[in-house]
C-alpha cells in the first residue's frame, strides 16, 4: 500500500463556495477574439457571436464565475470604448499584449451576454491604474442602476432595459505592478476612495474585492488589511506556477522529470502562501468577515513555438491536469477563507480549459480534472487525512480532498507520481459504498491535439475492491478520479 487516506464523513465542516471553481477571461491572445468570441457574422457556428462549441463545453462545466476584462488589460480598459454601435467603437492598442488593435467589438453588452450563454456570474474587474472614479462609479450604475438617471437610460438605449445586477466588483488588477505600480500605502488609500463610489442600486449587496497580492507579498496584505480592512469584502492574490526563471520556463509539451518535479513543487508552494495571508488577515480580521480570492493562478510556460510572446498560448497536459488537481484539493481543503479562485485563463491563455484552432476546439487535461470536480462545488468539505510517501521534490505522492452533499461523498484524488502506479487504501468513515467514479490517465506528457483531441479523457470506474479496512484503488502513474460513496 502506497497510501492511506482516511475521510471523515461525519462530520462535515464549510461549505466549498462554489465559485473556488470560477474562471478568468482577459483580452489577450485569442482568449476573448477568437476563442470566445469570433461576431455574429462569423462562418463559425456562434449565437451572438459566441461560439457555439465553445460555450456549449463550458456551459457543461458548471463554471460559476467569471472574471473580465483583465488581468492588466483591465487598468487600460474605459468601459464607455465597448458599449454602443460596434462598427463606432475606438480602437485602441494591446499595449500590454502584443501590441494588437483592440477593435472593442467586445464590450460590456458582450460579456454580460457571454455568461448569461456560460450560465455564470460576471465578476467586473474595474480600471483604477489609468481610470478615474468617476468612470469606475458610472460603471457601476450603468449595469446596476433601474432608476431613471441619464446612464441607465444609456443602458436602455444600447439593448438592455433590465439592469445587470453585477455583484463582484474588482478595484484595479495587480496593482502593485501593471496596474499603476503602487505602493500598498497608496494603493490602500485609492481603494477607500474608490469603494466609496462603488454604489449599491437596489436590494443587490456590492461585493467589493481589493488588490491584494503578488505571491508570497504578505506586507502588501498587512498594509491594506490595517488601512483599509474594515471597507472590503474580501482581497485576492495571485499565484503562478512557473518552475524556472522567467526567462526559462520550459515548454508545456516538452519537459524532463526535474522540470516535472519542480513544477509540481511551485504548485504546491500555494498552500503555504495562502496560509500565510490568512494568518495576516486574521489579525486585524479575527472574526473572519473578509474572505480571500485568488483570481489568477495556474501554470505558465514559455509560449508555444512560432506564437506571439505577447499571446501566452501553451499546450495543456497531463502535468497540468496533476497542478489543478492539487491545487483543487488544497482549495477544497481551505473551504472556510476562501471564497473564490479564478484559473488564468479560459480559452487559448496560459492553463486554458479549451484551446481553438479557426473553427476547431479542444478540451484539455485541466477541463476535464474541473470536470472530475465539479460535485464539490457547494457541497461541504470534509476532513481528509493523506498518508503517504513523498516524491524527491517532498510533495506527498498522493492528493485528495472530499465533499458531501444529499448524502452523496464525493473524494478526488490523484497520484502525482508521473512514473509509478499507487496503491490507497481509502476509508471514507461509514459512507463505505461506492456509487461510482471516473478516472483521468495517461503519460505525463500526453496532451489532445486538434488531430487527435480526445487522447486525453475520462473513463469510468465500474468497481472498486473492498476490504475490512476500506477501499482499495489502484492509481495509474500520473492520474486523477472522483469517486463518490454513500453510507
Ligand atoms: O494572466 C496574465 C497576466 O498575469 C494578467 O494580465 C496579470 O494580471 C498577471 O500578471
Amino acid at each position: 500500500m502506497n497510501a492511506v487516506i482516511h475521510v471523515d464523513a461525519k462530520h462535515p465542516g464549510a461549505a466549498i463556495n462554489k465559485n473556488i471553481y470560477g474562471q478568468f477571461s482577459e483580452h489577450l491572445g485569442r482568449c476573448i477574439y477568437g476563442g470566445l468570441f469570433v461576431g455574429k457574422d462569423s462562418p463559425i457556428p456562434n449565437v451572438n457571436g459566441m461560439r457555439t462549441d465553445v460555450v456549449d463545453a463550458l456551459r457543461k462545466l458548471q463554471v460559476p464565475v467569471l472574471r473580465w476584462p483583465g488581468g492588466c488589460f483591465a487598468d487600460e480598459y474605459h468601459w464607455r470604448d465597448g458599449i454602443g454601435p460596434q462598427e463606432g467603437r475606438r480602437r485602441m492598442v494591446n499595449t500590454n499584449w502584443g501590441g494588437v488593435v483592440e477593435d472593442n467589438s467586445f464590450g460590456t453588452h458582450e460579456f454580460m451576454e457571454l455568461c448569461r450563454q456560460i450560465g455564470c456570474e460576471p465578476y467586473v474587474n474595474a480600471n483604477v491604474g489609468s481610470g478615474t472614479v468617476r468612470e469606475m462609479a458610472e460603471w457601476v450604475e450603468y449595469l446596476n442602476s433601474d432608476g431613471d438617471s441619464t446612464i441607465a437610460r444609456e443602458r436602455r438605449a444600447n439593448g438592455h432595459d433590465e439592469p445587470f445586477h453585477v455583484k463582484y466588483w474588482g478595484v484595479g488588477n495587480e496593482s502593485w505592478g501593471c496596474g499603476g505600480n503602487m505602493r500598498p500605502e497608496h494603493y490602500a488609500d485609492l481603494y477607500r476612495q474608490y469603494q466609496v463610489y462603488c454604489r449599491q442600486y437596489g436590494p443587490d449587496r456590492l461585493f467589493r474585492i481589493a488588490c491584494g497580492p503578488n505571491g508570497g507579498d504578505t506586507q502588501w496584505t498587512e498594509t491594506l488589511m490595517r488601512r483599509a480592512g474594515d471597507m472590503l469584502d474580501a482581497l485576492s492574490m495571485h499565484y503562478y506556477t512557473v518552475p524556472g526563471a522567467w526567462e526559462d520556463k520550459g515548454g508545456a509539451t516538452v519537459f524532463d522529470m526535474d522540470r516535472y518535479l519542480l513544477t509540481l513543487k511551485n504548485a504546491a508552494g500555494i498552500e503555504r502562501v495562502l496560509e500565510a495571508h490568512l494568518a495576516v488577515m486574521d489579525r486585524f480580521d479575527p472574526a473572519h468577515r473578509v474572505g480571500l480570492i485568488i483570481d489568477e493562478w495556474g501554470t505558465w510556460y514559455d509560449v508555444e513555438p512560432g506564437t506571439n510572446p505577447g499571446f501566452l498560448y501553451q499546450q495543456n497536459t497531463m502535468r497540468d491536469a496533476m497542478v489543478a488537481a492539487l491545487t483543487l484539493n488544497i482549495f477544497n481543503a481551505h473551504a472556510d477563507r476562501l471564497v473564490m479562485a479564478n484559473i488564468a485563463q479560459m480559452v487559448n491563455v496560459l492553463q486554458a480549459m479549451v484551446l481553438t484552432d479557426g473553427d476547431r476546439m479542444l478540451l484539455t487535461p485541466t477541463y476535464h480534472v474541473f470536470d472530475l470536480y465539479r460535485p464539490h462545488q457547494n457541497a461541504l468539505s470534509l476532513e481528509t487525512a493523506v498518508f503517504a510517501d513523498r516524491l524527491a521534490n517532498g510533495v506527498k505522492q498522493i492528493s485528495a480532498s472530499a465533499s458531501v452533499r444529499d448524502g452523496a461523498v464525493t473524494v478526488t484524488l490523484a497520484n502525482l507520481d508521473a512514473e509509478n502506479a499507487a496503491e490507497v487504501l481509502l476509508d471514507v468513515n461509514a459512507a463505505e459504498i461506492f456509487t461510482g467514479g471516473r478516472i483521468l490517465a495517461g503519460e505525463v506528457h500526453a496532451h489532445n491535439t486538434f488531430e487527435a483531441p480526445e487522447t486525453v479523457k475520462p473513463v469510468s470506474v465500474d468497481a472498486l475492491k473492498r476490504t475490512e479496512r476500506g477501499t482499495v484503488i489502484a492509481l495509474p502513474a500520473c492520474s486523477v478520479a472522483a469517486l463518490t460513496f454513500r453510507a
